[in-house]
C-alpha cells in the first residue's frame, strides 16, 4: 500500500495494532526517515496506548515500553553489535505484550518464526510504500 502522509502511516499502524495479540513480533525495515517510528506510533494507538507523544525513537535507550491493552515493547536493533544481543533487551518479556523492532532486518535471522515484517520505503517527501508480510523462515540448505 502507499500512504500520502504521516497520519496515513499511523492509521496503517493502528489497523495492524488492533489485530495483534500477546507475543506478536513486528520487524520494521526501511531507511532512516521511511516512517518506522511513525508506524509504531500507529501500532501504539491500535493497542490502546493513550499518550502517543511518548512514542519516540528508541535509538539511544534501545527499548521503550508503553502501556496499552497489552504492553508495547519498542526496540531498535541498529546499535546491536551482534543480532543475538536482542535477547538481552527484555526479549523474554515479549510473550506478555507486542514487540516492535526498528531496523528489524538485523535480527530476522535469529528470531523465531511467526514474526511480521513491515517494510517501509520512501517514495517522495510525503509518500511511503508499506508492505506487511510474514517473515520467511531462514533457508535450511
Ligand atoms: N507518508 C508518510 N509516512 C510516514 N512518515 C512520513 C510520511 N510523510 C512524511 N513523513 C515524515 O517522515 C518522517 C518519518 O520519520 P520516522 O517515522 O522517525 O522514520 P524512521 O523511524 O524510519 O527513521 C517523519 O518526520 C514524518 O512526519
Ligand atoms: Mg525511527
Amino acid at each position: 500500500m502507499k500512504t500520502k502522509s504521516a497520519e496515513e502511516t499511523r492509521a496503517a499502524g493502528a489497523a495492524l495494532g488492533k489485530t495483534l495479540k500477546k507475543g506478536a513480533v513486528v520487524l520494521l525495515t526501511g531507511e532512516f526517515g521511511s516512517g518506522k517510528t511513525t508506524f509504531v506510533q500507529g501500532l501504539a494507538k491500535g493497542l490502546g496506548v493513550k499518550d502517543l507523544r511518548a512514542v519516540c525513537s528508541p535509538t539511544f535507550v534501545m527499548m521503550n515500553v508503553y502501556a496499552g491493552r497489552v504492553p508495547l515493547f519498542h526496540l531498535d536493533a541498529t546499535r546491536l553489535a551482534d543480532p543475538r544481543e536482542v535477547f538481552g533487551l527484555g526479549w523474554e518479556e515479549r510473550g506478555s505484550g507486542v514487540t516492535a523492532v526498528e531496523w528489524g532486518e538485523r535480527i530476522e535471522g535469529v528470531v523465531e518464526p511467526g514474526a511480521i515484517r513491515v517494510a517501509l520505503a520512501l517514495v517522495s517527501e510525503t509518500e511511503r510504500s508499506i508492505r506487511i508480510s510474514p517473515v520467511k523462515p531462514p533457508r535450511t540448505r
